[in-house]
């Protein structure tokens, strides 16, 4: 059995969301048998230059020797990301293995092509839906790691910012008995299952959404998600802030 944990939509920007990003990190230093870290992605809000310098400077102060994975999400910049995360010990790849699986990471932060998807919304270009069928066909059943949700979860407004192609996605997960999707974007910790895909995914570091609530609104409901790995299964569970 392994523990990952993963940590999302930090929002880095204001005092607050720093604040609440470095509760994050000491929860999980307390857990010193953890196999690795996931950050899902809109990691800092409006990145300018030095954020992601500045967010690899706090990870290393709570995480000294565990491996750390990076994927954008709409609200990062992945240029800037993967230039200051160069040196660092977070990793922006493709994929890899932890505890025995293998994960691959799929970046949805372009825009869609489609204007009648809002801003937020996100889609996987043809390079990283063929990366997805290479490594699914040669992987036996790898975790997908994205910032959107295959699945659409939540309020109508959160479906509404959705991943442009998620049917076509959804339908290569099938094509090849991908079971486990790990995602951000909703802000709560919501585990869903549709034709034998369970995704899970992670509440915010900086605020939360209540997806009862019709309009679009801000909770104080924040937290990471805990997953473990076990016997070929994922699980999931929230850890509040
Ligand atoms: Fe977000």
């Amino acid at each position: 059995m392994s523990i990952v944990f993963q940590i999302s939509d930090c929002h880095l920007s204001d005092e607050t969301s720093y604040y609440n990003f470095e509760r994050a990190l000491g929860e999980v230093s307390k857990d010193t048998a953890h196999a690795a870290v996931l950050l899902t992605g809109d990691l800092v809000c409006g990145p300018k230059p030095g954020d992601y310098t500045k967010l690899s400077r706090i990870i290393d102060k709570y995480i000294k020797d565990k491996p750390i994975y990076a994927i954008a999400g709409n609200h990062d910049d992945l240029v800037l990301m993967k230039k200051e995360l160069r040196n660092s010990r977070i990793k922006v790849v493709k994929y890899c293995r932890i505890a025995g699986r293998e994960i691959v990471f799929l970046d949805s932060s372009q825009k869609p092509m489609n204007s009648v998807h809002p801003l937020g919304s996100g889609r996987l270009d043809r390079l990283e839906l063929s990366l997805l069928k290479k490594v699914a066909r040669k992987r036996k059943k790898p975790i997908v790691v994205i910032h959107h949700p295959v699945i659409r979860v939540g309020s109508d407004w959160m479906k509404a910012i959705c991943l442009e192609n998620d049917d076509y996605t959804f339908s290569i997960l099938k094509r090849f008995g991908v079971k486990d999707v790990i995602c951000g974007h909703g802000h709560d910790h919501i585990v869903t299952t549709k034709e034998e895909v369970t995704q899970h995914m992670a509440p915010s570091t900086a605020y939360g959404f209540d997806h009862k609530i019709s309009e679009y609104n801000r909770s104080a409901l924040i937290g990471i998600n805990k997953l473990t790995l076990f016997n070929g299964q994922v699980t999931s569970e929230i850890i509040r802030l």
